[in-house]
C-alpha cells in the first residue's frame, strides 16, 4: 500500500467558526480544498498509533466522497482504525457517543441546520476523545497550520463498502461499518423510562416528529415508532436526503413549516418536535403552543429527577450567554451552580467533563447534557415525553405552571443574514465605543445596570474568550445582547437577543412581541441598525 505526498498550495480561509469549518459547497469542491484542511486536521490532532478514529456526517451532498477521501488520509497518516456509521451516515450525537467508546477522536462532516445541495453548504469538524468539539486553542492552530501547508498524504487503498455492517480489512487499515442507530438507541433506553413512554403512546397520545429528509429520520422511527410503539407515520420527512428535499433543515417555526402548520392547525396532536441537518438540535411544540429553546432548558432542569437518568440530581446547569436567564430561576431555587458561557457547545465541554455541570443549553435550539458532549435533539424530544409521561400534564400546561413558579422570561432573536462584513463590523464597533456611557442611563424607561463585551475565562482550564458578546443589561433583568454569528457563508450575520423577565402572576400570559415591543426599539435603536446595514426588516425573528 503506496502513500502519496500530494502538492497543494495553502489555503487562508479554512478558520473554524462556531462549530467547525463551514462554506459553501462550490467551495469544498476546489480542488485539494478539504484534503488540505483534512492533513491540518490530522497534523494537529497527532492521533496516537493504534487508536481508532470515528468519521460519519448527516449525509448532504458531497459526504460520501469525503468520507472516502477522509479515509484514505487517515491511513496516509497512520490511523490503523477507523469507524464509520453505514453509509457514512451519523447524526452529530451519535458520533460523540461512538468516541466516548474509545476512540481518540472523530471527523463529522455537516453544516448543521444550513440547506445542503451543490449551492448549499458543506462542513467540517474534529471530536476530541471526550468526543465533544475539540477547543479554540485546537482549532485555532489548525487554521494557522491549513494557511501554510504545501503537501497532504493519502494512501492508496484498496475498494472498500460503506454499506456492509462489520469489519473490513483494508490494506494496513481495520476499517469497521457500524450500525448508526443502535449504540446511541441503547444509550436513549438507559437514561429514559421507556416503559411510561411506551403507555403514554398506548393510551393514545399522538406526536408528530419532523426529521426534515435529514439525518435523525432513521433514529426516530427506531426508538419512537419500533421501540416506543408510536403509531407508524409518526415520524415524516424520515429518509435523509442529500439536498434535505429542497428544505432547510432547521427545527425553528420559519423552516419546519409542515410540523408548524399541523400543531397549529385545527388537528393539532399533543406534541410536536422537529430536527435540524445533523440531529442536534430540536424544536419542542405542544398542541398550538411553542416552547423557546431557553424555556426548554429550563423545564427540563425542573423537571430533571422524574427522569431516570437524572433522578440523583443536577450537579450544575449551563447556558450560552445569550440564553435566556429562565433556567437561573431553576438552578437558584435548586441551589445548584449555574454557568455562562459563550456562544457555541465547546464551551460546555470542560464543565461537563468536570462533573460540574449536568444539563446545558442555547438559545439557538441546543439542549444536552453529560451523556454526551453535543447537544442532542432527540434525547431533548424524550425528555420532554418522558416528563408529560410521568405528570401527566399537557406540553403547554406544564410550561404555564413553570412560569408561575419559576417567572417567566420573555425573549426573543432578530437576524440581520448576509450583511456586508464592514457594515456589521461598524455596527459592533459603534456599540462597543458606547458602552462605557452606557450604566445609569435610562432607555426606554429602563435604567442601564451594566453594559460590557462578554469575556469568559474557563472555570476548569483558566482559558480566556475574548469579545463574545455585547451585553446591555438593566436594573430589572432586562437584556439586550449583540454579536456576529460565527456559522454564516455569506457575508456577516448580526444577531440581537431581547430578554425582559416578568414575575407578576397577571403578566406572564402576554404575547411575546407585544411584552417586548419597546425594548426591542431601544435595542435596534442603539445599534443604529437600520442607519447602518439599511435594513428595516430582520432577516428572521425566533
Ligand atoms: C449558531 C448558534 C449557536 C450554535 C451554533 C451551532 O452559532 O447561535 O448557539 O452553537 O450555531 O449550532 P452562530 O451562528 O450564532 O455563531
Ligand atoms: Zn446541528
Amino acid at each position: 500500500m503506496g502513500v502519496t505526498i500530494v502538492s497543494t498550495s495553502p489555503f487562508a480561509d479554512q478558520r473554524p467558526g462556531t462549530s467547525g469549518l463551514r462554506k459553501r459547497t462550490p467551495v469544498f469542491q476546489q480542488p485539494h480544498y478539504l484534503e488540505n484542511f483534512v492533513q491540518a486536521l490530522f497534523d494537529e490532532a497527532a492521533i496516537p498509533s493504534g487508536s481508532s478514529l470515528v468519521i460519519g456526517g448527516d449525509g448532504r451532498f458531497l459526504n460520501r466522497e469525503a468520507i472516502g477521501t477522509i479515509i484514505r488520509m487517515a491511513a496516509g497518516n497512520g490511523v490503523t482504525h477507523v469507524i464509520v456509521g453505514r453509509g457514512g451516515l451519523l447524526s452529530t450525537p451519535a458520533a460523540s457517543h461512538l468516541i466516548r467508546q474509545g476512540s481518540a477522536g472523530g471527523i463529522i462532516l455537516s453544516a448543521s441546520h444550513n440547506p445542503g445541495g451543490p449551492d448549499g453548504d458543506f462542513g467540517i469538524k474534529y471530536n476530541a476523545g471526550n468526543g465533544g468539539p475539540a477547543p479554540e486553542s485546537f482549532t485555532n492552530a489548525v487554521a494557522t497550520r491549513a494557511a501554510s501547508l504545501t503537501s497532504y498524504r493519502i494512501a492508496e487503498l484498496p475498494a472498500f463498502d460503506l454499506e456492509a455492517i462489520g469489519r473490513q480489512q483494508v490494506g494496513t487499515l481495520t476499517l469497521d461499518i457500524v450500525d448508526p442507530v443502535r449504540a446511541y438507541a441503547d444509550l436513549m433506553a438507559t437514561l429514559f423510562d421507556f416503559d411510561a413512554i411506551r403507555a403514554l403512546f398506548a393510551s393514545g397520545f399522538r406526536l408528530r416528529m419532523d426529521s426534515m429528509h435529514a439525518v435523525t429520520g432513521p433514529y426516530a422511527v427506531e426508538m419512537l415508532e419500533r421501540r416506543l410503539g408510536a403509531p407508524a407515520g409518526t415520524v415524516i420527512n424520515a429518509v435523509p436526503l442529500p439536498d434535505f428535499g429542497g428544505g432547510h433543515p432547521d427545527p425553528n417555526l420559519t423552516y419546519a413549516h409542515e410540523l408548524v402548520e399541523e400543531m397549529f392547525g385545527e388537528h393539532a396532536l399533543d406534541f410536536g418536535a422537529a430536527s435540524d441537518g445533523d440531529g442536534d438540535r430540536n424544536m419542542i411544540l405542544g398542541q398550538r403552543f411553542f416552547v423557546t429553546p431557553s424555556d426548554s432548558l429550563a423545564v427540563l432542569a425542573a423537571n430533571a429527577t422524574l427522569v431516570p437518568g437524572y433522578r440523583s440530581g443536577l450537579a450544575g446547569v449551563a447556558r450560552s450567554m445569550p440564553t435566556s436567564a429562565a433556567v437561573d430561576a431553576v438552578a437558584e431555587k435548586l441551589g445548584i451552580p449555574c454557568f455562562e458561557t459563550p456562544t457555541g457547545w465547546k464551551f460546555f465541554g470542560n464543565l461537563l467533563d468536570a462533573g460540574r455541570i449536568t444539563l446545558c443549553g442555547e438559545e439557538s435550539f441546543g439542549t444536552g447534557s453529560n451523556h454526551v458532549r453535543e447537544k442532542d435533539g432527540l434525547w431533548a424530544v424524550l425528555f420532554w415525553l418522558n416528563i408529560v409521561a410521568v405528570r401527566g400534564m399537557s406540553v403547554e400546561a406544564i410550561v404555564r405552571e413553570h412560569w408561575a413558579t419559576y417567572g417567566r422570561n420573555y425573549y426573543t432573536r432578530y437576524d440581520y443574514e448576509a450583511v456586508p462584513t464592514d457594515a456589521a463590523n461598524g455596527v459592533m464597533a459603534h456599540l462597543r465605543a458606547a458602552l462605557a456611557a452606557l450604566p445609569g442611563t435610562s432607555l426606554g424607561g429602563r435604567t442601564v445596570h451594566a453594559a460590557d463585551d462578554f469575556a469568559y475565562t474557563d472555570p476548569v482550564d483558566g482559558s480566556t474568550s475574548a469579545k463574545q458578546g455585547i451585553r446591555v443589561l438593566f436594573t430589572d433583568g432586562a437584556r439586550i445582547v449583540y454579536r456576529l454569528s460565527g456559522t454564516g457563508t455569506e457575508g456577516a450575520t448580526i444577531r440581537v437577543y431581547i430578554e425582559s423577565r416578568e414575575t407578576a402572576a397577571d403578566r406572564l400570559g402576554m404575547e411575546t412581541a407585544v411584552a417586548l415591543r419597546a425594548l426591542v426599539d431601544v435595542a435596534l435603536g442603539l445599534a443604529e441598525i437600520v442607519a447602518r446595514t439599511g435594513r428595516t426588516e430582520p432577516t428572521v425573528i425566533t
